[in-house]
C-alpha cells in the first residue's frame, strides 16, 4: 500500500479571520469584496465579517474602561479573538473614512491590536492616499501589517450585479484564495 505524504499530514488549526469593510453604503464594493473573501476562504481559514462600524458611538477616551459602550466592547472582543484582521476601505477626500477611523480609535488604548496580523485588500485601483494613511495608522497601533502582495480587484463604480459577476470570475476567485492563503502563512509562521 502506498501512503501519500498529504494524507498523513496533520491538518492545521483553523484560523479565524475578521474582515472589516470601511464603507457603510448598502451597495458598497468594499463590503462586496469582504463578503466574497468569506465565501472563498481556503481550507483552514474562516472569514467572519464585522459589520458594526455604523453602530459605534463616536470615540471618547472618557468612555473607556468600565464605561466602554457595549458596541465598542463587541469590536474589541472580535479583534481580540481573531487570528488576523482584513480591511477593505474606500478613500474619502484623500483620507480614511471617519467610521473606520472611529472603530480603530476604540482599539488604540487596548491590547487587541498589538501584534495582531492584519492585511489590507482593495476594491479600487485608486485610493492611494487612504491606503498609505490606513497602513500608517494600523502600524502606529502596533498591528502586524502583512505587506506581501496585496489583493486588488477593481470594482470602483460598478453596479451590484456587475460587482458579483467580477467577483465570481475564476481568476478573481483564485486571487482571493491565494491572498488568504498567503496571509494565513504569514500568521502561522510568525
Ligand atoms: C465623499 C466621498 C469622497 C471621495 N473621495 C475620494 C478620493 O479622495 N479619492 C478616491 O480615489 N475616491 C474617492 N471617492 C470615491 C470612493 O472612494 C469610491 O467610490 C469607493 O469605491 C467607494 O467604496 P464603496 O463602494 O465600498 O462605498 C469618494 C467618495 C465619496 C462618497
Amino acid at each position: 500500500m502506498v501512503i501519500f505524504a498529504d494524507t498523513i499530514r496533520p491538518s492545521l488549526p483553523l484560523l479565524n479571520l475578521l474582515a472589516i469593510s470601511g464603507s457603510l453604503r448598502a451597495a458598497s464594493t468594499n463590503s462586496a469584496l469582504v463578503a466574497a473573501l468569506a465565501r472563498n476562504a481556503p481550507p483552514g481559514c474562516r472569514v467572519t465579517i464585522y459589520d458594526g462600524l455604523g453602530r459605534l458611538p463616536i470615540f471618547n477616551p472618557d468612555e473607556e474602561g468600565e464605561r466602554t459602550p457595549q458596541e465598542a466592547s463587541a469590536l474589541i472582543d472580535a479583534v481580540t479573538h481573531a487570528d488576523g484582521v482584513i480591511v477593505s476601505c474606500p478613500e474619502y477626500a484623500h483620507g480614511v473614512p471617519g467610521g473606520l477611523k472611529n472603530g480603530l480609535d476604540w482599539l488604540v488604548s487596548r491590547d487587541a491590536a498589538v501584534d495582531k496580523p492584519a492585511m489590507l485588500v482593495h476594491a479600487s485601483p485608486r485610493s492611494l492616499f487612504a491606503r498609505a494613511a490606513l497602513a500608517e495608522i494600523m502600524r502606529t497601533m502596533s498591528f502586524a501589517l502583512y505587506d506581501g502582495g496585496s489583493l486588488e480587484i477593481a470594482l470602483l463604480g460598478k453596479k451590484p450585479l456587475e460587482v458579483e459577476s467580477i467577483l465570481a470570475e475564476p481568476a478573481n476567485v483564485l486571487a482571493m484564495r491565494n491572498a488568504l492563503s498567503a496571509f494565513a502563512d504569514f500568521i502561522r509562521t510568525r
